[in-house]
């Protein structure tokens, strides 16, 4: 398997002034980010997401630990220029016009007049701001100038595209946009690092993610298999029968009753007919019986609260 991020370890200790106080941000991380994954790497407030992201860009140095980068050291000029980047907190030169500021910002990496001409415009194009390319960035609104941020991280053509929050600011259209622009990169072979609160977007877009919290990686996987653990299946009952709930509770978790209708906690996939049998032969009459997977935020909301 090619790697596109590997972490050994990696740990960020943040000291404070005169080493009073020490705050692990970062604990021991290991994950492996495969080459051409859409990686989602969620957690609370304050779980290290931007510490570490940081660390990868050689912007912050390890405390200890190590890491890799399509299995070459950051300090590798050639492999930061495979790397496109979305700060959390972006600040750009604000009396540039959209299109100077991302001429500015591929000159910066290297890329030649040529290849910029074809460009800027296309990335324009591709995050919906093509008719503001002459407007000054500090003329936008709070969405355009991450939209912006967005075009300029992917301008050249980076392999590993990271994006610290890059809908949060973003209007339901722009996030769908930035949804689609993500589909776009991975089907060219592209590696998407992105971090989100955005829980039903993440789910929508992410091959796989790490649930981090306190520093530490909680859960860590395919979202396939992450979420496939507990089915959960919505019913409804046209009357509501206490046999029925007994039935139901002798062999399922019930996790929310309200009236006719409940929702039950399977042990696995198998277990869906057994529980719609059970329900019949105890007498009730279905009106609605609908399995789904456990959904990202119950998972996360799972995950985060049991390490309280
Ligand atoms: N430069 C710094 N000096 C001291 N402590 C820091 C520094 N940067 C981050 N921290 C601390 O490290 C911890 C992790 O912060 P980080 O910004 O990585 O969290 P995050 O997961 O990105 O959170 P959010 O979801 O709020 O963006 C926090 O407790 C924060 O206070
Ligand atoms: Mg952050």
């Amino acid at each position: 398997m090619d790697w596109a991020i590997e972490t050994f370890n990696l740990t960020k200790i943040y000291l404070s002034l005169f080493r009073r106080r020490r705050l692990v941000a970062v604990d021991a991380l290991n994950l492996k980010v495969p080459v051409g994954c859409v990686f989602g790497f969620l957690g609370p407030n304050g779980a290290g997401k931007t510490t570490t992201i940081m660390m990868l860009l050689g912007c912050v140095y390890p405390t200890s630990g190590d890491f890799r980068i399509f299995g070459r050291s950051i300090r590798d000029m050639g492999v930061r220029r495979r790397i496109g980047f979305l700060p959390e907190k972006f600040q750009f030169h604000d009396l540039l016009t959209a299109e100077e500021l991302l001429w500015f910002h591929g000159r910066l990496t290297g890329m030649d007049r040529h290849t910029l001409a074809r460009r800027v415009p296309e990335v324009l194009e591709q995050v919906g701001l093509s008719a503001r390319a002459r407007s000054r960035v500090r003329e936008f609104s709070k969405g355009m100038q991450q939209r912006l941020g967005i075009a300029q991280a992917i301008l050249h053509d980076p392999d590993l595209i990271i994006l610290d929050e890059p809908t949060s600011a973003l209007d339901p259209l722009g996030r769908r946009d930035v949804r689609d622009l993500i589909l776009h990169l991975k089907s060219r072979g592209k590696t998407v690092f992105l971090n989100s609160h955005l829980l039903s977007e993440v789910e929508m877009v992410c091959d796989e993610v790490a649930i981090l919290r306190g520093g530490r990686v909680q859960r860590q996987g395919g979202l396939d298999v992450l979420l496939q653990v507990h089915p959960v299946v919505d019913v409804e009952l046209v009357e509501r029968s206490e046999g029925v709930m007994q039935a139901v509770r002798a062999m399922a978790t019930v996790i929310s009753e309200d009236g006719t209708r409940f929702t039950a906690e399977v042990g696995s996939e198998e277990d869906i007919p057994a529980l719609a049998r059970c329900i019949v032969q105890a007498g009730g009459d279905l009106i609605r019986f609908a399995p789904r997977r456990e959904s990202l935020e119950d998972l996360f909301v799972r995950v985060v609260e049991e390490h309280e």
